[in-house]
């Protein structure tokens, strides 16, 4: 088992169990039972950015719970695998993992998806309380919206209140329940449509995006940082400062799950490394190429050597 003292870096929300269904025989028959190739991995937004910075070589531990169960045995396994402190994550007795089943069509596309984390309703105010020593001694405390609504809030504004809170808003329905909550969030990194969702600001032009990131931190973050797809990314913060940044576009992806994931682990990493903010976006777009460029949602060979490597090939 790995247990850090001083883990750099903590995490709180799902670990999930993911199995994606793929259409074997299209179309996809309602009613009926379907062919498929199912692929089962370990998932959840906070526990795949905590996966990606320990294989940047950052200590991170999660704050989470999980079942008794096959899954659960396997989210941990996986995670320690990975390198990632996971002793702190609530066992529960006699309830089911984190998991979700995502169906994909012959194209590709998500045609429907199911979820379930409602383990996370064993977690209480008392269990982020036990740990909030340590999560004060950490450099970052990292979050998404997977956990009830009023929990995320008891760990922003009570657990993590010494220690800068990054927020990635997952979907643009929990965009819209994390408005409250941006106030206690030093970095928040929304999509476009995320960003949308919150700010009831269009992104269409360079203009519009500026609006809408100045509307988020009106809400209270400190720094906004917009992931664009392809179109990289931009900053901005309460300080004025402005970077709007980009490298080699990506025209053949292997698998665009996962992107936004370690996007956030790159501009974590650089944080935690006390890089310049255009050093922190650099990591944050290599290790977002690095995703899209690899069939699995984590590269597993990812390194701070790869990233190197990739800001030197890829950036314009
Ligand atoms: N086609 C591409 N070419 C180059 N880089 C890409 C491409 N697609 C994504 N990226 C990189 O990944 C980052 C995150 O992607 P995106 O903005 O799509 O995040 P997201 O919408 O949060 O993704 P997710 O669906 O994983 O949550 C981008 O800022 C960029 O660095
Ligand atoms: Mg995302």
């Amino acid at each position: 088992m790995i247990r850090y003292e001083n883990p750099l870096v903590f995490g709180a929300g799902a670990a999930n169990f993911d199995i994606n269904c793929i259409i074997k025989e299209p179309p996809l028959v309602m009613k009926d039972s379907n062919l498929v190739s199912m692929v089962a991995s370990s998932g959840g937004v906070t526990r795949n950015i905590l996966e990606n910075l320990a294989r940047l070589g950052v200590q991170s531990a999660m704050l989470s719970a999980y079942g008794d169960d096959a899954y659960g045995d396997r989210l941990r396994k996986d995670a320690e695998n990975a390198g990632i402190d996971m002793s702190r994550v609530r066992l529960c007795q006699g309830v089911s993992s984190s998991s979700y089943v995502s169906v994909q069509d012959a194209d590709g596309d998500m045609a429907v998806a199911f979820c379930d984390t409602s383990v996370l309703g064993n977690i209480d105010p008392a269990y982020f309380d036990s740990y909030k020593a340590d999560v004060c001694k950490a450099k970052v405390a990292v979050c998404d919206p997977s956990m009830p609504i009023d929990l995320l809030e008891y760990f922003i504004f009570n657990t993590a209140e010494d220690v800068p809170v990054f927020l990635d808003p997952v979907s643009t329905n929990f965009a819209r329940q994390c408005i409250p909550l941006v106030k206690g969030v030093d970095t928040i990194k929304p999509n476009r449509m995320e960003l949308e969702a919150m700010t009831g600001h269009s992104t269409a032009t360079e203009a519009d995006l500026r609006i809408a990131c100045e509307k988020m931190l009106e809400l209270g973050a400190r720094r906004v940082v917009v992931s664009m797809g392809r179109n990289g990314c931009y900053l901005m913060d309460r300080d004025g400062l402005e970077i709007r940044r980009q490298f080699k576009p990506i025209e053949n992806m292997a698998n665009a799950t996962g992107a936004g994931d370690s996007f956030m682990a790159g501009l974590i990493y650089g944080f935690v490394n006390g890089l310049s903010d255009t050093e922190a976006l650099d990591c944050a777009l290599a290790t977002g190429t690095i995703a899209v460029l690899s069939e699995h949602t984590i590269e597993p060979n990812l390194s701070v050597e790869m990233m190197r490597n990739t800001i030197a090939k890829y950036r314009m």
